[in-house]
């Protein structure tokens, strides 16, 4: 695999490669990133990954300065996947001083992560928008784990009329249910033994979706106060569109779950979509 950490050398590499499929990460890479590059490679002959820890979308409270940095790892990885090229651009490639043009998201980018992470889409949008000119892929691809991220940036790709496939990857999880995470790291034993409840949380909500329960507000209610109950703080649990992450307006309206919880110091988030009977 070749690392390259600047624009010039990325364009140089890739000329003549034909068709990229790109897989933009912030590295500590599991086996939740490791299934996206699998997933690429059936899209492209050529897989590029990036790594870049991307401080404009980390708030002034949140965990940048401790984000783990695993760059030897991530590449010993991401060699023995195949993965051709990796980008690891540092913070003087990728951003002037200051930023000035940013990418403003429509009104989702306030709502669910939104709401307790203000301005977090924009460094995403931002960022990722830096990344899809640099690298040109023909597919891009993204984890369902980040739902509202894959919808703002499917979104973002298609009102920009950017030339590049959005493609969703399903959620990888541990044995027990848990979400795979870069941040799973910071749980002590006995969070990580509690972890999993978020998503069995969001899978007891479809169940009763999938019953015939419409009482939304009811099922969103349980699901905060189960979590709760047991000890976490959560910000939400959602039921949504799957199209837009809008309140449902249908029955026929295939949704999604979002939940999102602090357990101690560290926040998890998660999702499952409901298929339509
Ligand atoms: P990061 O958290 O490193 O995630 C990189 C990609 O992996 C994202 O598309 C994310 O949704 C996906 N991913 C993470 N955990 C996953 C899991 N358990 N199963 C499936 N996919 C998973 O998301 C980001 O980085 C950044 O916001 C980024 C898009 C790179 C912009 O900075």
């Amino acid at each position: 695999m070749l690392t390259v950490h600047d624009g010039a050398s990325l364009r140089a590499t890739l000329a003549g490669r034909g068709r990229v499929a790109f897989v933009p990460t912030m590295g500590n890479l599991h086996d939740g990133h490791m299934a996206i590059m699998t997933e690429a490679r059936t899209h492209a002959p050529t897989v590029v990954a990036s790594i870049f820890v991307n401080r404009l979308q980390f708030g002034a409270n949140e965990d940048f300065d401790r984000y783990p940095r695993t760059m030897a790892d991530d590449q010993a990885r991401l060699t023995a996947a195949g993965v051709e090229v990796l980008f690891a651009p540092d913070e003087t490639v990728l951003y002037p001083q200051p930023q000035r043009y940013l990418v403003d998201p429509p009104d989702i980018q306030h709502d669910l992560e939104g709401r307790v992470r203000p301005g977090h889409f924009r460094g995403v949008a931002t960022v990722v928008l830096k990344l899809l000119n640099l690298v040109q892929p023909d597919v891009a691809l993204f984890g369902k784990k980040d739902y509202q991220q894959l919808i703002v940036l499917r979104d973002m790709v298609a009102q920009l009329s950017l030339a590049v496939a959005v493609v969703p990857a399903e959620t990888v999880r541990a044995s027990d249910g848990l979400a795979l995470s870069s941040r799973n790291r910071y749980l002590s034993d006995d969070e990580r033994a509690e972890a999993p409840r978020l998503h069995e949380v969001l899978t007891a909500v479809r169940r009763h979706l999938e019953g015939g329960d419409r009482n939304l507000r009811k099922l969103e209610a349980w699901g905060e106060y189960e979590l709760a109950a047991h000890g976490w703080t959560p910000d939400y649990v959602a039921v949504r569109r799957q199209a837009d992450l809008e309140p449902p307006r249908s029955p026929d309206d295939p949704v999604v779950i979002l939940g999102a919880a602090r357990i101690g110091a560290t926040r998890l988030i998660d999702s499952v979509e409901v298929d339509p009977a």
